[in-house]
C-alpha cells in the first residue's frame, strides 16, 4: 500500500465501510417499496436468493481485482495489463457520477424530512410530497449540505475520513433500526404486516418479480461499478477477502430484513396497502408518523428519517469515493482538490434531478419509454441508464474478466492472500463456478432483457416466464 494512498486501519473498518456503502436508500427506501409491488415475501425470498447466488461471487471478484492492483477501476484493469478492459473502470465511473448526482437529490428529500418533522411539520400524503420535492430552492439547499458533508468526509482520506465515518454511523444505524423495530411491533395490526412481509405467495413470482429481484440485489450490494474495486483497493494482504465479502453481504441483507420489520407493522397499523411505490417511505409514513401524536410523532418520525440520512450518507461518501480515487491515482491530483473538484462537478450533473420533481415540467415529463403510459422524470431516467443498464452490464463484464481474462489462477492466488484455508475449499469452488457460469448469464441476461424492456418496450421476461 503507499504511504499517499492510505488504506483501511482495520478489517472491521473496511468491513463496516462497505456495508456502510451498500446499505443505503436501496434497503430502506426502495427495498420495502419493491417488496410492496412484488407480492411480499415471494420477493423476499428470490432477493435473499440473488444476493448469495449472484452478488457474493461479484463483490469477492470486485475486492480480489482491487487489493491485487490497489488502484482506482480505471487504473486496475490497465494495471493487470488489459488496457481495453479499462472500459470496465470508465463505465464505472460513469456509474457512480449519474448514481451519485440523482441519489443526493433524494438523501436531500430524507434529510429534509428529518429537520421539517424536528419542527413538527409533517408532509402527508402523495400531494403534501410532490410539493415538498417542487420546492427546489429548498431540496437544493438540503442536497448542497449532503454533499458538502459528503466531500468533507471524503476528503479527509480512507482511516482518517471514510473508516471513522462509518464506525460511528453504522452502529448507530443498528441501534435505530433496532429501536424502531420494537416500537413498530407494538402498534396495532402490526401482525398483519410481518404476515405480508413473511409468508410467501408463491404465484406471485411472475417474471417482472424475479427480474426486479435481481436488479434489487445488485444495486443493494454496490456492485458492478467499482465502489468494492476501489474499497478493496485500500485493503491489507493479510485481509481475508471471502470472509469479508461474506460479512458484507450479511450486514446488507440483515438491514434490508430489518427494514422491513420495522416498515411493514407501520404501514398497516393505518391500514395502508404496501404497494404504494416509490412513495411509501416520503408520503405513507408521515401520516403514520403524525398520528402517533405531537411528542412520540417527532421522535418517531425524526428518528426514522435521521436514519434514512445516515444510511444515505455512507452510501455517497462510497460514489464519490470512486471517481475521486482515479482522479488521485491517475491524475495525481491532491485528494483534497480532487474531492471537492469531483463533488462540484457531480452536484452540477445533479441539477436537473433536482428539478424534475415537480419544479420544471418538461424535466418532470422528460422522456417516455416505449411501451409506458406515462413520460418518466429526469431524475427516473437516470436511474433506468446507471442503476438497471450500466450496473448489470459491469457486472456482466467484471465476472468474464476475472475468470477468462485475468484467469482464474491468478484470481484464486489473490483470494488465498490472508486466507490460508481457501484453497481447495468448497467456497471458492462456488466462488469460481458462479463466476464462470451463474454470474455471466443471468447478468448477461438481465442486461439485454433491460435493454429490450426499457429501450424498446419489448417484455421479454414476461414472454419468458409469464
Ligand atoms: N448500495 C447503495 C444502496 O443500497 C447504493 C449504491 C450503489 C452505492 C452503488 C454505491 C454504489 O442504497
Amino acid at each position: 500500500m503507499t504511504a499517499q494512498r492510505g488504506g483501511f486501519s482495520t478489517r472491521i473498518g473496511f468491513i463496516l465501510a462497505a456495508a456502510g456503502s451498500a446499505v443505503g436508500l436501496g434497503n430502506i427506501w426502495k427495498f420495502p417499496f419493491e417488496v410492496g409491488k412484488g407480492g411480499g415475501a415471494a420477493f423476499v425470498v428470490m432477493y435473499l436468493a440473488f444476493c448469495f447466488i449472484l452478488c457474493f461471487p461479484v463483490m469477492v471478484a470486485e475486492i480480489s481485482i482491487g487489493r491485487k492492483t490497489q488502484l482506482n477501476p480505471v487504473g486496475a484493469f490497465k494495471s493487470l495489463g488489459y488496457k481495453r478492459w479499462s472500459i470496465i473502470g470508465y463505465l464505472g465511473l460513469a456509474s457512480g457520477i449519474l448514481i451519485l448526482s440523482f441519489y443526493n437529490v433524494v438523501a436531500a428529500w430524507a434529510f429534509g424530512y428529518f429537520i421539517d418533522i424536528l419542527n413538527g411539520q409533517f408532509s402527508v400524503g402523495g400531494e403534501a410530497f410532490g410539493a415538498y420535492t417542487a420546492d427546489w430552492i429548498k431540496i437544493g439547499g438540503y442536497a448542497v449540505i449532503f454533499m458538502i458533508g459528503t466531500a468533507f468526509v471524503v476528503s479527509k482520506g480512507i482511516s482518517g475520513g471514510i473508516e471513522k465515518a462509518a464506525k460511528i454511523l453504522m452502529p448507530t444505524l443498528f441501534i435505530m433500526i433496532l429501536g424502531l423495530i420494537v416500537y413498530a411491533m407494538t402498534l396495532p395490526n402490526a401482525m398483519e404486516g410481518l404476515k405480508f412481509y413473511l409468508v410467501p405467495e408463491f404465484s406471485e413470482i411472475t417474471g417482472p418479480v424475479v427480474y426486479s429481484a435481481l436488479g434489487q440485489a445488485f444495486f443493494s450490494l454496490s456492485l458492478g461499478m467499482g465502489a468494492l474495486i476501489t474499497y478493496g483497493s485500500y485493503v491489507a494482504k493479510d485481509n481475508n477477502i471471502v470472509s469479508s465479502a461474506a460479512s458484507i453481504t450479511l450486514v446488507d441483507v440483515g438491514v434490508a430484513v430489518l427494514a422491513g420489520f420495522m416498515i411493514f407493522p407501520f404501514v398497516f397499523s393505518q391500514g395502508i396497502e404496501p404497494n404504494g411505490g416509490p412513495g411509501l417511505i416520503f408520503a405513507t409514513l408521515p401520516g403514520v408518523f403524525q398520528s402517533l401524536g405531537d411528542v412520540l410523532g417527532i421522535v418517531v418520525g425524526a428518528l426514522f428519517f435521521l436514519l434514512l440520512s445516515f444510511a444515505a450518507f455512507t452510501s455517497t461518501i462510497s460514489l464519490l469515493e470512486v471517481p475521486t480515487a482515479y482522479v488521485v491515482d491517475e491524475h495525481k491530483v491532491s485528494r483534497t482538490k480532487a474531492c471537492w473538484g469531483v463533488a462540484i462537478a457531480i452536484f452540477v450533473v445533479g441539477i436537473p434531478s433536482l428539478l424534475s420533481y415537480g419544479a420544471s415540467e418538461s424535466l418532470g415529463e422528460f422522456i417516455q419509454l416505449p411501451g409506458t403510459d406515462n413520460p418518466m422524470p429526469f431524475l427516473d431516467f437516470v436511474g433506468v441508464i446507471a442503476n438497471d443498464t450500466f450496473l448489470p452490464l459491469g457486472g456482466f463484464l467484471i465476472a468474464v474478466f476475472t475468470i477468462y481474462v485475468w484467469r482464474k489462477e491468478n484470481f484464486n492466488k489473490e483470494l488465498a492472500e490472508g486466507d490460508a484455508e481457501i484453497k481447495g475449499s468448497w467456497l471458492q469452488s462456488y466462488v469460481n463456478f458462479a463466476l464462470s457460469y451463474i454470474c455471466p448469464i443471468l447478468l448477461g441476461v438481465i442486461f439485454i432483457v433491460t435493454v429490450f424492456d426499457k429501450f424498446f418496450g419489448v417484455k421479454l421476461m414476461s414472454m419468458l416466464l409469464g
